[in-house]
């Protein structure tokens, strides 16, 4: 265990409720997430003296715990968490157990070595070709139950699909379902569970008996010509390059693997389905809707994922948000609390299955470790998904506890039970839908398929050329809330889509938006003017944001040009709100062009300042600049000119930040037949990619199977971009300032391109 601890503010720096902490007990067990709310918001990082572990809570901590696995050695991951009994370990050594560090634990240089010489199995291309029977799995076994009308699927279906598939994919023989099944939840016990010391020698009997069946198929495999799979892949790299690809790196590798393949898809299968079922409405907006189905699995892996936690061990004396961790400090990284920051994710209590970053969840981990199995993983649960929405849209939950099996990584009930009225079934009517699918692309989700309807219940002139919208869900449901600086993507007849800010109040269940028609723009506005009525309907994407105020600034210098004024409005009531100190400069051409002046006037009057062009009343940008107080956040929206004046302003005022959003439309971003091919090191990934002329950074890092945000894709929002460590970029964004370019540690990755060799923080 390790020694009590210090943190940078010295002495026992702890408090009552972080030494209380025990990962074992029933609220945490039931939800992770729910029961750090408090060590989110008052203590991120903590020592739990029971467990002997670090506890990392928040979001940004745990991805940069992630992304430095040198610092931060994965060699604990499978570690048992209660210390094994001797008669535990006379019984594993009776059984020759001998299982050795894989994938998951296993230190640099050595593990990217083996991870890029068996990762091509993985690619999203590569897993296309399970999709078929995945599909015809789950089809066979709803088949088995459709005309039964009640059924507890996990025992049905939910882990022994998954089972297969692993097998399928592992090249392993499908046999002794139960028995795997059996030793899977003993390798759980064993290595995550507090098993009482008899409870351990059963556990122990049960993985060294698995030790030995992995040792005997593993036999079987060798002694056969070359198979299909990826353990007959290993088995071949274990001839070629015996010194990387060990004996007993085999075996160990096909015991952990069968284990990893498969239990953490069962219970996220069985998390997302009781998560979904439970909510009838986001239920039936899949059914209707299911375009929406593979972001309704990614937000059910954000917010109810099967992966509660992970480990890692300090190998030198470092910080994680600002508490120090000894050399030797054990860190449980709890990524279910991470999943749910709301830092990272806006409501992130709320199951959304409209939100837009779900896919920047914790659940798959991140960085050179991510899970490997991770869209094989989605590619499950959303032809799961598709099945029963299209075949059973009338599923029911059953009232019924759910049980968990105690431990500190993997969640997910034991049992699910549903009902559903076989005369209703949608394929009695239509046998055609029995078979009708809908695939999906492998991988993270597509964020454009993320659309919303919404019912228009008041439209109104705010002010010469701008027309004021109220949006309203139309089942009657409030409608998310969304924070200061927010918008969303109001999507037009062609697929394309604009972006307007919410312009507040915040948090009345409906949102407001205020659009400027614009002649000389591409069209959306003028189209949302003319078309958009009272009653009628919008179809929009988000609220996301990306352009968020820092509310721990001692002060804020709020500055609005025209349209501009929509999230600025929005920080001021937020502001205002909160009794922090800002000021608002609100400029425009004339007074019959601004929209909201009497409001403004009326909530913040105090801090106003109008700047109003033909009374001659024009912002003086660099007086502004000049008066703000060292540690003040200036934030800003509005024609270029201002926010570019502001930009060269602030140039010489490191002591303020300045954060800025454009309006106006991106220049064309990619030439295919200008550009010229670069490589891009991915340095948390261990990859190393050439990005050729025709294609974007984003495109290729997906293709390699790494999630990366995207929203625009057109250089404007500033969700795709990717830290530098070290290159040159040709910048060709509208996001960053140009403070951020030339300090060159950043790369909008839909449009930027690197000069040369790139790496990256990904
Ligand atoms: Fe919006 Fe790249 S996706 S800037």
């Amino acid at each position: 265990m390790n020694k009590p601890v210090t943190s940078a503010a010295g002495g026992c720096p702890f408090s009552a409720k972080a030494r209380n902490f025990d990962a074992f007990d029933a609220p945490y067990q039931a939800d992770p997430a729910g029961a750090l709310r408090w060590a989110r918001e008052e203590e991120p990082v903590f020592y739990s003296e029971a467990l002997g572990y670090w506890v990392v809570t928040r979001y940004a901590d745990i991805k940069a715990i992630f992304r430095d696995n040198i610092t931060f050695s994965p060699s604990v991951a499978l570690e048992k968490i209660t210390p094994p009994t001797p008669e535990a370990l006379e019984v594993l050594k009776r059984y020759d157990f001998g299982m050795n560090r894989t994938l998951v634990n296993e230190d640099e240089p050595v593990h990217m070595e083996r991870r890029r010489a068996l990762l091509d199995a993985f690619t999203p291309e590569a897993l296309e070709a399970h999709a078929p029977m995945v599909r015809r799995l789950v089809r066979e076994k709803l088949d088995a139950i459709i005309d039964r009308g009640r059924a507890d699927l996990v025992a049905e279906m939910f882990w022994e699909i998954p089972l297969t598939v692993a097998l399928h994919f592992l090249g392993i023989p499908e046999e002794d379902m139960e028995q795997l099944r059996r030793f899977s939840v003993a390798h759980t016990v064993n290595t995550w569970g507090r098993p009482s010391p008899d409870q351990q020698v059963a556990v122990a009997e049960a993985v060294g008996q698995f030790w030995q069946y992995s040792g005997q198929v593993l036999a079987k495999m060798q002694a056969q010509p070359r198979g299909a799979g990826w353990m007959h892949d290993m088995i071949e790299k274990n001839r070629q390059m015996p010194e990387v690809v060990t004996d007993n790196y085999l075996h160990s590798m096909l015991m952990a693997i069968i284990v990893a393949a498969h239990e953490t898809t069962a219970l996220a299968t069985a998390n997302a389905f009781r998560e979904l079922l439970s909510r009838p409405a986001a239920w039936a907006e899949l059914c209707a809707n299911p375009a929406l189905i593979p972001s309704a699995a990614e937000e059910c892996l954000r917010h109810s994922g099967s992966m509660v936690s992970w480990r890692r061990i300090a190998t030198r004396e470092t910080q994680v948000g600002g508490v120090t961790i000894p050399e030797g400090g054990r860190i449980l990284m709890v990524l279910a609390s991470g999943n749910h920051d709301p830092r990272h994710f806006e409501n992130p209590d709320e199951l959304d299955i409209y939100r837009d970053n779900a896919a920047e969840h914790l659940t798959f981990g991140y960085g050179s470790h991510q899970c490997m199995g991770k869209n094989l993983a989605r590619m499950e649960m959303r032809i799961f998904l598709e099945e029963f929405t299209r075949r059973l849209p009338q599923l029911e939950l059953e009232a019924q506890d759910f049980a968990y099996q105690p431990n500190v990584a993997l969640r997910g009930p034991e049992a699910l039970w549903v009902r559903w009225d076989p005369a209703l079934n949608p394929e009695r009517r239509d046998p055609a839908l029995r078979l009708a699918r809908r695939d999906f692309p492998v991988g993270a989700p597509e964020t454009r398929a993320i659309q919303r309807r919404v019912t228009v219940t008041a439209a109104r002139e705010e002010a010469e050329g701008i027309l004021g919208l109220t949006l309203a869900d139309p089942t009657g449901a409030p409608l998310p809330d969304w924070s200061a600086g927010a918008h969303l993507d109001v999507v037009l007849p062609d697929g394309e889509s604009r972006k307007y800010s919410l312009c507040g109040p915040a948090g009345s269940g409906q949102w407001q938006l205020a659009v400027l028609r614009e002649e000389a723009g591409r069209g959306g506005s003028r189209w949302i003017h003319d078309t958009i009525r009272a009653g009628g309907e919008l179809r929009v994407r988000g609220p996301k944001n990306h352009f968020r105020l820092d509310e721990a600034a001692p002060a804020h210098l709020l500055i609005a040009g025209g349209i501009g004024i929509t999230p600025i409005l929005a920080m001021a009531d937020r502001l205002k709100a909160r009794g922090k100190d800002y000021a608002l400069h609100y400029a425009g051409r004339s007074r019959g062009r601004m929209a909201f002046l009497d409001r403004i006037a009326r909530d913040h009057g105090a801090a106003l300042s109008l700047h109003v062009g033909d009374e001659g009343a024009r912002a003086d940008i660099a007086a502004l600049v000049a008066g703000a107080a060292p540690g003040t956040q200036i934030v800003a929206c509005g024609p270029e000119r201002l926010l570019e004046a502001l930009e060269a302003e602030t140039a010489a005022r490191p002591d303020v930040t300045l954060t800025v959003e454009h309006f106006g439309t991106a220049p064309a971003l990619f030439d295919p037949a200008r550009e010229e091919p670069f490589e891009v090191e991915l340095r948390d990934s261990g990859l190393t990619l050439t990005v050729p002329a025709d294609k974007t950074l984003l495109q290729v890092v997906r293709a390699a199977g790494i999630d990366v945000a995207s929203d625009c894709e057109e250089g404007l929002c500033g969700s795709c971009e990717m830290r530098v460590a070290s290159g040159e970029v040709s910048h060709r964004d509208r996001v960053l300032t140009a403070a951020e370019r030339a300090a060159g540690d950043r790369i909008i990755s839909c449009c930027s391109r690197g000069r040369g060799r790139l790496v990256l923080e990904a």
